[in-house]
């Protein structure tokens, strides 16, 4: 499949609950808030984890009259054939068609994948011109991109993640030479410095040089990110003190200035149209004064 336009931004790692769906939410409601187009799909055809978010958002908007931006979201609904080569192919259709219907008219397209192999899982990571890894500050969590030798600490074999991601590489280079920029995100990143976190730390680099990607810096273990979830809202969002359960905090703004750190590690492409949009969402934001104004926006 070959794009002609829209950035594909995918959230994936084979570790299941590294933190991808709400990385995925979060990276693509900011994006919204910067003025651009934003498309969500949803790969994770179980747990729809990213579809829920979409669709809390939604319902709480409406219920409170928020204005506040949604991307064009996407799901793929279970295949509950019996044939499975017949379910792939049916999820494989629906994702090729709702690439197709926003890869004209999207700036980005932000794809959240289950945290196992599937045929779609490897069929996104080839679409993707940045491929964001959320990777649990621990050294289990590690071991998931590769092995690595317990004498040395060396990088000894690569993960199966690894490989796939690997593969996916030379498939798009073969199609259309571009390359895969694969950044790996530390994320629940403990608040307290340990000799953990620092040997996570180096170990990662390691991992990271052997791998051909980089590591942005990460995103800490905040209680918000768990809370926001049934209302559909991002740090980013305007935010009042019925739906935080009180004041906003200095956490808060720090975890939106970690996701802006994040982002500009990305170094996603931007444009003049996607500015003239942020501006025109900054002036009606000043009209919901009766929340904390805490968009992404502000500098
Ligand atoms: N930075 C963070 N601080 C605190 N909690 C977090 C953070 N990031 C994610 N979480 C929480 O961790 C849990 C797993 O996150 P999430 O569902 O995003 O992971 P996932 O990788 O998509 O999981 P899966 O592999 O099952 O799809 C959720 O309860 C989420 O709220
Ligand atoms: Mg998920």
């Amino acid at each position: 499949m070959v794009r002609q336009a829209g950035h594909v931004i995918v959230v994936g790692n084979e570790k299941g609950g590294s933190g991808k769906s709400t990385t995925a939410f979060h990276l693509a409601v900011y994006l919204l808030y910067e003025g651009h187009k934003v498309a969500s799909i949803d790969v994770d055809s179980r747990q729809q984890t990213l579809t829920h978010y979409v669709r809390n958002r939604r319902d709480w908007a409406r219920q409170h009259g928020l204005g506040v931006p949604h991307t064009t979201h996407f799901h793929l609904p279970l295949a509950r054939g019996d044939s499975l080569r017949e379910n792939n192919r049916l999820e494989f259709d629906l994702f090729r068609q709702a690439i197709a219907e926003v890869e004209q008219s999207a700036d980005f397209i932000v794809v959240d994948t289950p945290g196992f192999d599937t045929n779609l899982t490897r069929l996104a990571h080839s679409l993707a011109d940045t491929l964001v890894s959320p990777v649990n500050d621990s050294l289990i969590d590690l071991n998931v991109m590769a092995q690595v030798d317990p004498v040395t600490g060396e990088p000894r074999e690569l993960s199966h993640y690894a490989r796939l991601v690997q593969r996916a590489r030379s498939e798009r280079l073969s199609i259309d030479g571009r390359t895969i920029d694969w950044v790996l995100v530390r994320n629940r990143i403990a608040m307290l410095s340990s000799r953990n976190m620092r040997q996570v730390q180096t170990m990662l680099d390691r991992i990271a040089m052997r791998l051909g990607c980089r590591v942005a810096d990460g995103i800490a273990e905040r209680v918000i990110f768990r809370s926001l979830f049934p209302m559909g809202m991002t740090v980013f969002d305007p935010l009042n003190e019925d739906m935080l359960g009180g004041v906003p905090s200095m956490s808060h703004t720090s975890a939106r200035q970690e996701y802006r750190t994040l982002v500009g590690a990305l170094n996603l492409p931007t444009s003049l149209r996607a500015q003239a949009r942020r501006e025109v969402l900054e002036a009606g934001q000043g009209k919901t004064n009766q929340f904390v104004h805490m968009a992404p926006t502000e500098r």
